[in-house]
């Protein structure tokens, strides 16, 4: 956004909070020549396993109603809510694992990602009143420039710009691996699941979970704090090199201070607890103290309690 030439009022928090709603109302409230045009949200934050509740910030920015004003044969729209501004998410690492509710929520423009939890999606799904703002915006546009894609796909054409033909092939697949084979409810459990299994393992190696408090923590990924006299990326090094498992480094803040689990995606209980004996093996090589199968005994615990039997197995 900076890079764009907005000018941005950056909400800044320590690594491991969610979205401050109480500053958030403070700065929308002192706004009341509406000169701030747009919210923007991380629904889940990954590089801290961070996540923060959508319907929450949209309860601060208020309902909004869109009252549409014929004139003549021209359709303009009007807003009534709180504060009229756009509510902007990246859904990046949210979208088909973490409870999302576009519609619910009144989400303006939510972008999501190809390589996260829908797997090869294109970005971008927006409201009437982020396109009707969109007409009005003197901001730079290039590849994404809806105006481009609503003339094409009204004209049948869909497309400005070659389509990538194959990932929206891969799009429907993994569309339906959620949606019809497995159940977006079932998907969205099995990520908590997961999540609480990774939760208690980390606990039973006597580590924190980056996520200050529960509102906060992600279903798809759990940053783990070490202890300051290791180094994180010691144990992300050694997991990759001896026991080819890739874990996350922790990003800006939480650098050399946080290692991150993902859970996120086509993951099931066996791939997690494998998973979670290698980071037992990397934390002993490391020489941070853990009884071996410790973790895993707790994540078991989890599973064997919570996990339903395979749907079309029944
Ligand atoms: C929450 C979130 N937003 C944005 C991005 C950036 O996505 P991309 O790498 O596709 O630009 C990522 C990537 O990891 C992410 O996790």
């Amino acid at each position: 956004m900076k890079r764009l030439n907005f000018d941005v009022d950056v909400i800044d928090c320590e690594g491991g909070e969610g979205v401050d709603l109480d500053i958030l109302r403070q700065k929308l409230e002192a706004d009341q020549a509406h000169v701030v045009k747009a919210v923007c949200v991380v629904h889940n934050e990954t590089s801290t396993g961070v996540t923060s509740d959508i319907g929450e910030v949209r309860q601060v920015l208020g309902i909004d109603l869109l009252l549409p004003t014929r004139h003549h044969q021209i359709v303009t729209y009007q807003y009534e809510a709180r504060h009229p501004v756009l509510l902007l998410v990246d859904g990046v690492s949210s979208v088909g694992a973490i409870d999302f509710r576009m519609d619910e929520w009144k989400v303006d423009v939510d972008l999501t990602g190809s390589q996260k939890a829908l797997s090869l999606s294109p970005p971008g799904l927006e409201s009437p009143k982020a396109i009707e703002a969109s007409k009005h915006a003197k901001s730079t546009r290039g590849y994404f420039d809806w105006g481009e894609y609503i003339k094409c796909y009204k004209s049948g054409s869909y497309w400005p710009y070659t389509p990538s033909v194959q990932l929206l092939y891969g799009l429907r697949a993994s569309l339906d691996l959620i949606l019809k084979v497995e159940g977006l409810e079932n998907v969205i459990a099995r990520h908590s699941r997961l999540a609480e299994a990774t939760r208690q393992a980390v606990i039973a190696w006597g580590l924190t979970v980056c996520a200050k408090e529960p509102k906060w923590h992600s279903t798809v990924v759990t940053g783990v704090v070490v202890p300051p006299w290791l180094n994180s990326n010691d144990v992300i090094k050694v997991a990759w090199k001896k026991y080819n498992l890739s874990l996350g480094i922790g990003l800006g803040k939480v650098a050399g201070k946080v290692f991150r689990i993902g859970h996120l995606g086509y993951v099931d209980e066996l791939q997690l607890l494998g998973a979670l004996a290698g980071v037992e093996l990397a934390l002993t090589d490391v020489g941070y103290p853990v009884t071996l199968g410790s973790g895993v005994a707790a994540a078991q615990a989890i599973l064997s309690r919570q996990t339903p039997s395979i749907a079309s197995r029944l």
